[in-house]
């Protein structure tokens, strides 16, 4: 059997609740997971929990529990959130698990005993009370250090290092020569860019006495290895032994991208003799009024009116309307601006106008005039050539739209279809043929309701990697079983003919007034 096409989201860190950034990426992995299934591949889709670090231990030291109950506890969060938000995931990975500990130091010692590895001594500045080193950059403008650190002291560690910089011009030749490794193209040159100079051996390790949450050395029981050496392996420890490897997508934020996964997780591949992932794409932040949402709560936050934020919404609103809402705002790679009453725009309009009337009408007409039943398309006029032919460039656009991974480009497009069948019923209008008892008004009558319905189910099968849910239940009220592949189902034929319709849905309920801030 062929290698599925595997795909990873960045571990969250598992000392926070998830939040909007944690959610989008994991629903734009989704989406790219689902269009894959639908063009008949295999799909291996993989999620999971960073759970090691001095954030976690620190958390539980101050809730006064163990760090993996603290663990536990978030992984139930975003266990949930993955549920809430139908996330198609195969497997969901902890670098706590047993099969991830095992292949972390499997890789540690393989590249220790290649010469990779090297102990020396590591002199930096370290904050006391934040137990953590601090950088030269971290420095006020006078020199002296933030608050927030408290007493900052200069000490000198042992410590372990991974040969990172005697790989700099592979790593160079290797972007160069592979141009879909970083997606989107202005990151490939970022990544580029910050290879120019030369870059440092990376400390790979933390002596135990400070930091006992991690990953024991193999080779030296008195350190645990630090950060990115344990978080970057998971894509690989969870895939190995399933044969999945390697990845076909990373997808991040972009403020991982560089140096961790755009350069450490390279340089740890090639050194250990491992195939590098096909491609990394980083996509770019959600903002809040200018700022990136995050976990951290400011004062400014505190006291600006309350907004609800996103995950809110997709708890009152449902997945789908969450899952149409970042992939069509947000442009892969850029960043994008949240606020609540962008994301009830979006729902009204897109969603309630736009697509929900169509399918109450289209139903309830069905129902009124046709007894339920799907009729025959008689008459193949301009409005219907139009219409048709707008699904042809429709589909090429959408489909290869989203194969690029511009999920907001086919989302317009398929927009512009869906408004165009809208259009097409206001020039047929039915509600009025439907008053005459002359046969030309009648086969009218009965073809502008089939060809409103064809149009819908075709929409509805491309829809399925965003609104999955929506997709499958528009399919179910034309009569037809949810399409388990494009192929076949994208079309425009006479599969309905005949079909019994459910009776009128409202798919996208007006908000209620009395709930809104
Ligand atoms: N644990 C590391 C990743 C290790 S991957 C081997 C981490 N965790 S995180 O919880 O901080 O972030 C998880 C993902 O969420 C990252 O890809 C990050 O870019 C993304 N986002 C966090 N906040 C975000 C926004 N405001 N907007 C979009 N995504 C952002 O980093």
């Amino acid at each position: 059997m062929s290698k599925p096409f595997y795909l990873t989201t960045a571990i969250d860190y598992a000392n926070g609740a998830p939040h909007l950034g944690h959610a989008y990426e994991k629903v734009l992995a989704d989406a790219i997971a689902r269009f894959h299934r639908m063009n008949g591949e295999t799909v291996h889709f993989l999620t999971g929990l960073d759970e090691h670090g001095q954030k976690v231990q620190q958390t539980a030291q101050k809730r006064g529990i163990s760090p993996q109950q603290c663990c536990d506890e978030t992984a139930e969060l975003f266990l949930k959130l993955c549920r809430d938000l139908n996330i198609s995931n195969d497997d969901y990975i902890r670098t706590t698990q047993p099969r991830h500990v095992k292949v972390v130091q499997e890789l540690l010692q393989k590249l220790y005993d290649a010469g990779k590895i090297y102990k020396a001594d590591y002199k930096g500045f370290y904050s006391i009370r934040q137990e953590q080193f601090v950088l030269e950059k971290d420095r006020l403008e006078d020199g002296s250090w933030p608050e927030l650190f408290g007493e900052v002291i200069e000490i000198t560690e042992s410590n372990y290092f991974f040969r990172l910089a005697e790989h700099r011009d592979w790593l160079r030749g290797y972007i160069e020569e592979h141009p879909d490794f970083i997606f989107p193209e202005f990151r490939r040159r970022n990544v580029l860019e910050f290879l120019k100079e030369p870059i440092s051996d990376l400390c790979i390790s933390r002596p135990k006495e400070r930091l006992s949450w991690g990953i024991e050395l193999p080779f030296d029981k008195d350190f645990v290895t630090y950060v990115w050496f344990d978080a970057l392996t998971n894509y690989y420890s969870a895939a190995v032994e399933k044969g999945c490897w390697p990845a076909d997508i990373h997808v991040i934020g972009k403020d991982i991208l560089v140096p961790p996964h755009a350069v450490y997780w390279p340089v740890m591949l090639h050194a250990a003799g491992i195939e590098l992932p096909k491609k990394i794409l980083a996509h770019g932040w959600w903002l809040s009024a200018g700022r990136k949402v995050s976990k951290t709560k400011t004062a400014a936050d505190a006291a600006a009116p309350r907004e609800k934020s996103a995950l809110e919404l997709a708890a009152e609103f449902g997945a789908d309307a969450f899952r149409y809402f970042v992939l069509r705002e947000m442009a892969v790679g850029q960043d994008s601006e949240y606020s609540e009453a962008l994301y009830m725009s979006r729902y009204k309009s897109d969603l309630g106008n736009d697509l929900g009337n169509l399918v109450n009408r289209v139903l309830k007409m069905t129902g009124n005039y046709c007894g339920g039943a799907s009729p025959v398309p008689a008459l193949d006029e301009a409005p219907e050539r139009e219409l048709r032919e707008l699904w042809e460039k429709t589909e090429r656009q959408y489909h290869g739209l989203a194969a690029q991974l511009d999920f907001r480009g086919a989302l317009d497009a398929l927009w512009t279809f869906i408004r165009g069948i809208n259009r097409y019923a206001d020039a047929r209008a039915p509600w009025k043929l439907a008053k005459s008892d002359a046969p030309a008004d009648r086969a009218a009558l009965e073809t502008s309701l089939a060809v409103m319905a064809e149009g819908l189910r075709l929409a509805a099968v491309a829809l399925f990697p965003v609104m999955p849910g929506t997709s499958e239940k528009i399919q179910t009220l034309l009569g037809c079983a949810p399409a388990e592949k494009f192929e076949g189902h994208q079309t425009w034929g006479r599969s309905l003919v005949g079909k019994t319709f459910g009776a009128g849905a409202i798919l996208f309920p007006r908000p209620d007034p009395k709930k809104s801030v």
